[in-house]
């Protein structure tokens, strides 16, 4: 199912997909487009395909053996994401991401914001110090660290470390930022945090989430697109997805009768 017609330009355009490992197919003629500076959560059930959707737009599933893609097309921001000879580093670094366990690097807290531009070539001290606090701001997270920027990033706390991924990610000034159960580790108190960060980075960026807490999805969402046994059955924009889901799998499923 189509949602309609985003109101800003597409960044992320997906049509009819069929993934597999192996033998085994975990996405089944997927088709669904998603705005730029906008959030789309991706919901269902447990082995329904979110992940590995979410892996295809940055081309992580590379790193599985036997996954492939049988048929179909990913347009990000413009680029054919499934184009053989596709610079698969430059894709990451315009396609961000965050995972559900926090994974800062064994390093300081500004080491950690700063390597993604390190390892593309940047030495210039004023420039990496304008970008960290850059990023630490936009992650929410500054005003807790800046006096902390040279101790161990892993004595931070779990939704702070979390945090501090996303200022990692923003430090490459991607264009769209995948979020996989961002905060499924994190307590009440850091889950509004991060819910909360989102919200703003949206107006920057293009945010997919995926998420099993569907009062995460109606707080971070303008599209919620609902997945099934690795097929889209619903795509629409959020409140109406939640409020009068059209299809009675989704119904069943906003109402906790599976999942
Ligand atoms: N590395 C892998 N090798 C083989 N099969 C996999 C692999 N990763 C996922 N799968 C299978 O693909 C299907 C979709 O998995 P995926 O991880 O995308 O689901 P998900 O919706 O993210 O689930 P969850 O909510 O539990 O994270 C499942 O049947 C899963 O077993
Ligand atoms: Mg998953």
């Amino acid at each position: 199912m189509e949602a309609t017609a985003p109101s800003t330009p597409l960044s992320i355009r997906v049509r009819d997909l069929d993934f597999f490992y192996g033998p085994q197919q975990a996405l089944d003629g997927v088709s669904l487009d998603m705005p730029r500076q906008r959030a789309t959560a991706l919901i269902g059930p447990s082995g329904c395909g979110k992940s590995t959707l979410l892996r295809c737009f940055n081309r992580m599933n590379d790193r599985i053996p036997d996954a492939v893609v049988r048929r179909g097309c990913i347009e990000v921001e413009g680029r054919d994401v499934l184009a053989p000879g596709l610079d698969v580093v430059s894709l990451r670094r315009e396609v961000g991401m965050v995972f559900q366990k926090s994974n800062p690097f064994p390093l300081s807290v500004f080491e950690n914001v700063a390597y993604g531009l390190r390892v593309k070539g940047e030495s210039r001290a004023d420039y990496l110090e304008h970008v960290v606090e850059e990023s630490l701001r936009a992650a929410a997270l500054w005003d807790e660290v800046k006096d902390q920027l040279h101790s161990d990033a892993g004595a931070l706390s779990g939704g702070q470390q979390q945090r501090l991924c996303i200022a990692r990610a923003i430090a490459l000034r991607p264009r769209v930022l995948l979020m996989d159960e961002p905060c499924s580790a994190l307590d009440p108190v850091a889950t509004a945090r991060v819910e909360e960060l989102i919200h703003g980075l949206k107006r920057r960026y293009t945010v997919v989430i995926v998420t099993h807490n569907m009062q995460q999805a109606m707080r971070t969402s303008d599209f919620t697109a609902f997945f099934y046994m690795g097929r889209l059955i619903e795509h629409a924009p959020t409140q109406a997805f939640f409020e009068n889901p059209r299809e009675k799998m989704s119904q069943d499923y906003v109402t906790g009768r599976f999942g």
